[in-house]
């Protein structure tokens, strides 16, 4: 399939059927997640990784009752930051002199360029950080579908709750979304065959 045909093939899977994702697609997905544009290249997000049922039921009874949760092979929780810190900016300059073989000085006005969203207050600092998790959930998703793999993309759960769960506070995260990861319960999902429904082209694009 090319890629218009997998994004018509994809669809936010209401019902799955318990079947295991190889760890293998796990890994190529999380590794689109990786590659995933993100603001000055800072990746200011975490993907948590959930396999365990137990865990997964936890979030299910206490964040997010919603059926993909405990029906899914994994879910990936994005989490992002919520305050900046020198020691963020720091390593990843290193990184970047590190990867580049450059000399750190070179890197000294790019570096306060960051550092100037220490100014930012906490909801705006986490409002840009986490608007950057939602392109990672989306070539999540396109990465899910080249290998076949159904998806949902989530946001209807309690931020508080999974936050809690995850322990997320203390490390200076809060979630943001999730994306459940499976197969399709195609016999008693209501949603499998139907239409997509998309605005027309003349409806959403305009050119100018
Ligand atoms: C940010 C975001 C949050 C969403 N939250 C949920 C959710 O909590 N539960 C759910 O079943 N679907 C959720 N969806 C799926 C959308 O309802 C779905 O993508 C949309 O209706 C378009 O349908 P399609 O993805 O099947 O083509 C979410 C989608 C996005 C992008």
């Amino acid at each position: 399939m090319n890629l218009i045909e997998l994004l018509n093939w994809r669809y936010a899977t209401k019902k799955m059927n318990g079947q295991k994702v190889s760890q293998d697609k796990i890994e190529k997905i999380l590794e689109a997640i990786r590659l995933t544009p993100t603001s000055y290249g800072m990746q200011s997000f975490k993907a948590i990784v959930i396999e365990n049922p137990e865990l997964k039921k936890e979030i299910f009874e206490k964040a997010c009752p919603q059926p993909q949760i405990a029906e899914s092979s994994h879910i990936i929780v994005f989490a992002s930051r919520t305050d900046l810190k020198d020691e963020e900016v720091q390593e990843y300059i290193d990184l970047i002199a590190e990867t580049r073989k450059m000399d750190k000085s070179a890197l000294d006005g790019f570096k306060d360029v960051m550092l100037a969203a220490k100014a930012f207050t906490p909801e705006r600092y986490f409002a840009w950080t986490a608007r950057q998790t939602y392109i990672a959930l989306g070539v999540a998703s396109v990465a899910a579908a080249e290998l076949q793999v159904d998806s949902t993309p989530m946001e209807g759960f309690s931020n508080e709750e999974l936050d809690k769960i995850l322990g997320l506070k203390e490390k200076g995260y809060s979630s943001v979304s999730i994306l459940a990861l499976g197969y399709r319960d195609e016999a008693n999902d209501y949603l499998a065959n139907l239409a997509k429904v998309r605005k027309s082209m003349d409806k959403l694009v305009e050119r100018l």
